[in-house]
């Protein structure tokens, strides 16, 4: 399939609706997993059924115009019927339901046993936990995945129920309280990946927000060693500050910084938080998109649970700001 992203000749509007989102990181049809590349055969497959039908259809509908009333004899009439309203259905329908059910056992290889990544959806944003030897590391809102490995993910929610969904690398499963469903990802090329939550879940549903990384497998390690560190200590005096700051007003008693004071786990781990490309899966990842989050988590996410710090000043936010922007 020509990649939908890299053509000159569709309408904007129409390009914007057929990726999803403009660029092609949030589309089922630009796949980039081998799940979703199977979902997209399949829809391709469909639409050119269901084009071929729609085009029988209407011809024998011409036809009939064209016809009149002209009488046809009764054995011409007669194939007709059992052939465009018995056969043509039922092979149709047989061949379309044999290749669905032909890609099933495909999509629902859950890959290794014991899931290597815990996906719980949080209000509204996504905590993901890596095994990594013995220990679990902690991330937000950015997974990063190997290239070429089937990856198991075990997905939960404390609350209520989300639906994680990275169109372009599989399709969507469900975060339901009090279960762990399974799912697997696995990247055939490098990239970002845009996904979202997929299940109207309050204020901020749409803005629930992901991306997946897929890197070259030694990058990936190479990824989850470095953010299995401790967060690095904060360079020049307007970052040192900063850490100050945020343990003066309290930020560790949500967030956890590794290898600082601070070891709250109702928010998202901050230990490299700058190193990621986005912020609150939302912002682009730059000093004052941390000022404007903290000084007004609400007007950025509507019923987030971090309330606002409005009361600092503009220095204090930017400290932090810069602080939180140098762990990465
Ligand atoms: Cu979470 Cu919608």
């Amino acid at each position: 399939m020509p990649s939908v992203r890299t053509s000159t000749t569709l309408h904007p509007l129409g390009l914007a609706l057929l990726t999803g989102c403009g660029d092609g990181s949030q589309s089922a049809l630009a796949p980039a997993g081998r799940d979703a590349e199977q979902i997209a055969t399949l829809f391709w497959v469909m639409v050119v059924g269901a084009g071929v039908v729609w085009l029988l259809v209407m011809a024998s509908a011409v036809y009939a115009v064209v016809r009149g009333e002209q009488e046809h004899s009764e054995k011409l009439a007669r194939r007709y019927i059992v052939g465009g309203g018995i056969v043509f259905p039922t092979v149709t329908l047989t061949v379309l339901l044999v290749g669905g059910l032909r890609i099933l056992p495909g999509l629902l290889d859950l890959g290794p046993d014991e899931p290597a990544v815990e996906v719980d959806a949080e209000q509204f944003w996504w905590r993901a936990r890596y095994r990594h030897g013995d220990d679990w590391v902690e991330v937000a809102n950015e997974l990063h995945l190997p290239v070429g490995h089937r990856t198991a993910l075990a997905v939960r929610s404390p609350d209520v129920v989300h639906s994680f969904w990275v169109p372009a690398l599989a399709g969507k499963v469900d975060a339901i309280p009090g279960r762990t469903t399974h799912l697997a990802l696995e990247p055939t090329r490098e990239g970002t990946f845009r996904g979202s939550c997929a299940e109207y879940c309050g204020q901020s549903h749409a803005l629930m927000a992901l991306h997946v990384v897929a890197d070259a497998p030694e990058d990936f390690e190479a990824w989850l060693a470095h953010q299995a560190e401790p967060a690095v200590a904060p360079e020049g005096e307007l970052a040192a500050r900063g850490a100050e700051l945020f343990l003066e007003h309290g930020c560790g008693a949500c967030h956890t910084v590794r290898g600082t004071a601070a070891d709250g786990v109702l928010g998202p781990d901050l230990t490299h938080v700058g190193g990621r490309a986005h912020l609150a899966g939302v912002l682009e990842n730059e000093p004052e998109a941390f000022v404007r989050f903290i000084r007004d988590p609400e007007a950025v996410k509507p019923a987030a649970r971090m309330p606002a710090f409005d009361t600092l000043s503009d220095a204090e936010l930017r400290a932090l700001g810069h602080y939180l922007d140098g762990l990465r």
